[in-house]
């Protein structure tokens, strides 16, 4: 207990509540996100990098990850919706927020949260529309991959963390809105999930 405290310090004590463990940490995210923005400078250099977010949970992973890449970027942002207030995905995505700026000749990097059935990236026809907007490349990005619950192929390209087929909110992901601001990833208490 003492050190599940510790780890949630920075936290208020209103949300800290809610949390049954901590995934991880504040401090492993940040040196995995280092590792990961090391790779892409890598493999980007002197190609044209725009990184295409998508919103909203894959925020704070942008901000951080594009800060620990070296070579000249641009982003921006897509908001697409498969999940109601459920932690199941309905498999309904519409297209909430298009991009603002062409991606035409550019080498795309899809900017994800958490790539868990996969429907979301595939319903939303989103790699295809990017591709037809004749990006140079379109890959993809997520911090959290869970490959045993995928229901269609995404290729995933570069990928923070593998996580087990469990619920987990924090770095930006929420349960019915909230939990987004909590500065690691975790997991709910069952009873939370209760009501919803
Ligand atoms: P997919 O369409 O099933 O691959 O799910 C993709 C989206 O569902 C992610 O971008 C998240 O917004 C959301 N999601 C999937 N799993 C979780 C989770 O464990 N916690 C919070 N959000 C999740
Ligand atoms: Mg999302």
């Amino acid at each position: 207990m003492e050190a599940k405290d510790e780890r949630m310090a920075s936290v208020t004590m209103e949300l800290e509540e809610d949390i049954a463990e901590v995934l991880l940490t504040q401090e492993a995210i940040a040196a995995r996100i280092a590792e990961v923005g090391a790779e892409i400078s890598r493999d980007y250099a002197g190609k044209e990098l725009m990184l295409v977010c998508i919103l909203k949970g894959a925020n704070l992973f942008l901000a951080d990850l594009c800060r620990q890449i070296t070579v000249p970027l641009s982003y921006d942002f897509v908001a697409v919706s498969s999940y109601g207030a459920d932690t199941k995905s309905s498999g309904v995505v519409r297209i909430l927020k298009d991009l603002d700026d062409s991606v035409e000749s550019k080498h795309v990097l899809v900017i994800e949260d958490i790539v868990d059935t996969g429907l979301t990236l595939r319903l939303s026809y989103l790699l295809e529309n990017l591709r037809s907007r004749r990006a140079a490349s379109v890959k993809i990005c997520t911090l959290l991959d869970k490959p045993s619950r995928r229901r269609v192929d995404v290729p995933v390209d570069y990928r923070g963390f593998m996580v087990e087929d469990q619920f987990v909110v924090g770095y930006g992901m929420d349960y019915q809105g909230r939990y987004r601001n909590l500065p690691f990833v975790g997991l709910l208490k069952p009873e939370i999930y209760g009501g919803g």
